[in-house]
């Protein structure tokens, strides 16, 4: 539009000259006979004043006006009167006198209000998205994540890397999530995959020369969702020739400090501390810790060695262990809180209870104090500096259990109490990863990062004799308790990976089907490589400030995984079916999984 300027942007510097604004109805008051409308845009709202005597016209519309209509006006911009001015907006001392105005969109009564303080139920505001993103704070997240993804392409070029897309209908990633799959039309019972992460053809780009390669990539993975997972997400996805750790760490430390100043206004200092995974799960039970307040466990089993108490007994005779939790101001907490919340947020993590005892007048009280010595009870006090007031809780079994069992009460316990500080932000590294776990059900072996992680060197020999014990090259990210990253340093050398699919019990025509590609890519001068993945999603929404990642998406999917706003997924229909050579199994009704909705009430 000719001459347009924003609604935000008018001040008292424009005082006396005329401007053309155009947005939306956000409000409307008459007064004195004249009529007032707050215009607008994303950049914010100008008060308009329709004045009857000077402009009958115009003033006409604007009293046949509703919310949300679409308006462009053009007048002169004067001060408010004295005593009108409004200190909180950028605007608040100028109106805009109308003397032509132009009615662009008309809207009906409104299903969603569009400002920040009106709460709309979630479901309501993903079948009006369209609506939603009007709001200024979905206005301010988007933007923020616009000037985030520019951020980082900018570092990414400085730093000699150049952006490669990669395909989207691809075979099966191995990234130990489900895959979305698309049916092949040519190939009849055959489907391709949507890829879980570009993983395998980043790396073909190492071997094809490219040295650094960088991606915004989309990604699918068909999991739960939860408030940091949608089905799909967008990576900063990356791969380096020639390096090692240290110089991945750089990269990525100087990309995501730079992009978050540069977007969100943080500073993020660096380098960032690195914390093997054994060290986070000992000391804080998560190998994501939050580590921006300092309460950590403390393993006291010797303590309890030759314990009476039968359930910490129990724990050291089976080869567990028993983890204590000082909760400083604890002694505040009912039994009615500990054996209610607490007790159900560490059953969450698989423990089997939590004990517990205050600290009261320089001695413990609580039902298991009668189980333990004189000596147990001063030798934990003094190991955990217990004082009155405090509490301090204990699980007790399989260690890795007690251990993240008891993490998670720590983050309850910071929660209740508030410990943990406001616009903190604590970057870190998580390294040496296990490179296997087991699963716990079926027994079998599966990599915990992905199958192309370099073992550490030193371990080498035990992935055959002991592969559990093995730890990777792979480091996370992690910042607040969120993990925002994943990389390793990857395997090119084809009999070692060959060595590691044996360990996770495929057979040599298994990996070489799923695989062959990559072995025989490994076969033709492969430069040592690594990289690394970071979740744009997730880390817009430390950025800004969010809870989930659905504020921070445009046109997100709920919760339960479908899109009230086309209602979709929809059914398919046999023709579309027949066509890529499948028909639904007969007890399977293609029965739509939302509600499909119209776009009006
Ligand atoms: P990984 O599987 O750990 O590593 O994923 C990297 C990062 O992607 C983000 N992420 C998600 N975000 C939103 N919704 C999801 N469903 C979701 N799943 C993952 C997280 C996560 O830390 N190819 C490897 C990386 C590599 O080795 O280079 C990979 O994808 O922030």
């Amino acid at each position: 539009m000719k001459g347009r300027r924003m609604c935000g942007t008018v001040t008292a510097a424009d005082d006396g000259s005329r401007v053309v604004v155009a947005g939306w109805v956000n409000h409307r008051r008459d007064h004195g006979g004249l009529t007032f409308i707050d215009l607008r845009d994303h950049t914010g709202v100008v008060q308009l004043v329709f004045n009857p005597a000077l402009a009958p016209e115009a003033h006409e519309l604007a009293e046949r006006c509703r919310l949300e209509w679409v308006l462009r006006v053009e007048g002169p911009v004067g001060r408010r009167p004295e005593g009108s001015e409004n200190p909180n907006l950028p605007t608040g001392s100028v109106e805009i006198t109308v003397d032509a105005c132009e009615v662009l969109g008309q809207a009906e009564a409104m299903p969603i209000g569009v400002s920040d303080e009106v709460a709309a139920d979630e479901r309501v505001r993903l079948q009006y998205r369209y609506l939603d993103l009007r709001r200024p704070r979905m206005q301010r997240n988007l933007r923020a994540r616009h000037r985030f993804v520019k951020s980082l392409r900018d570092v990414a070029d400085q730093l000699g890397f150049i952006e490669i897309e990669t395909p989207t209908m691809i075979p099966s990633t191995p990234e130990g999530a489900r895959d979305f799959i698309v049916p092949s039309r040519l190939w009849p019972g055959h489907v391709w995959a949507l890829p879980q992460s570009p993983q395998i053809y980043k790396q073909l780009c190492m071997v094809g020369g490219c040295d650094r390669y960088f991606q915004i990539a989309r990604c699918w993975r068909d999991e739960d969702l939860r408030a940091d997972r949608q089905f799909e997400f967008t990576q900063l996805d990356m791969e380096m020739s020639f390096v090692d750790e240290d110089e991945i760490f750089l990269v990525l430390e100087e990309m995501i400090s730079k992009a978050f100043g540069e977007a969100f206004q943080i500073p993020v200092s660096t380098p960032w501390p690195r914390l093997p995974f054994s060290e986070a799960m000992r000391r804080f039970g998560s190998d994501k810790p939050d580590t921006r307040f300092d309460m950590e466990l403390e393993d006291v089993s010797d303590i309890f060695r030759d314990s009476s108490f039968r359930v910490f007994k129990g724990a050291l005779e089976e080869g567990g262990s028993v983890q204590a939790l000082r909760v400083p101001g604890g002694a505040e907490l009912t039994r009615g809180e500990l054996e209610g919340e607490w007790l159900q947020v560490a059953r969450t993590y698989g423990a089997a209870g939590l004990a517990y005892m205050w600290r009261r007048s320089g001695s413990f009280e609580g039902a298991i104090t009668k189980f333990l010595s004189a000596e147990e009870q001063a030798a934990l006090a003094g190991r955990l500096g217990v004082e009155d007031g405090d509490c301090v809780c204990f699980t007790a079994g399989r260690t890795a259990v007690a251990r993240t069992s008891l993490g998670a009460v720590r983050l309850h316990a910071a929660r209740r109490f508030d410990w943990i500080p406001k616009g903190r932000f604590d970057f870190l590294w998580i390294t040496e990863f296990p490179l296997f776990e087991q699963d716990p059900v079926t027994g079998r072996v599966g990599s915990v990062h992905h199958p192309f992680t370099q073992p550490h060197p030193d371990d080498w020999e035990l992935v055959r004799t002991d592969p559990i014990a093995v730890r990777s090259r792979s480091y996370d990210i992690v910042c607040n308790g969120v993990e925002l990253g994943s990389g390793s340093l990857r395997i090119t050398n084809p009999a070692q990976q060959a060595a590691i699919f044996e360990a996770l019990g495929l057979s040599a025509e298994e990996a070489e089907r799923k695989f062959g590609f990559l072995m025989s890519a490994f076969r033709y001068g492969p430069p040592p490589h690594g990289g690394f993945a970071a979740g744009i999603d997730r880390m817009v929404m430390l950025g800004v400030g969010e809870t989930t990642i659905r504020e921070v998406i445009a046109f997100p999917k709920t919760q339960s995984g479908g899109d009230p706003m086309t209602g979709s997924p929809t059914p398919v229909a046999v023709e579309q079916l027949t066509e890529v050579g499948l028909r639904l199994a007969p007890t399977l009704r293609p029965e739509p999984a939302v509600a499909p909705t119209g776009g009006g009430e």
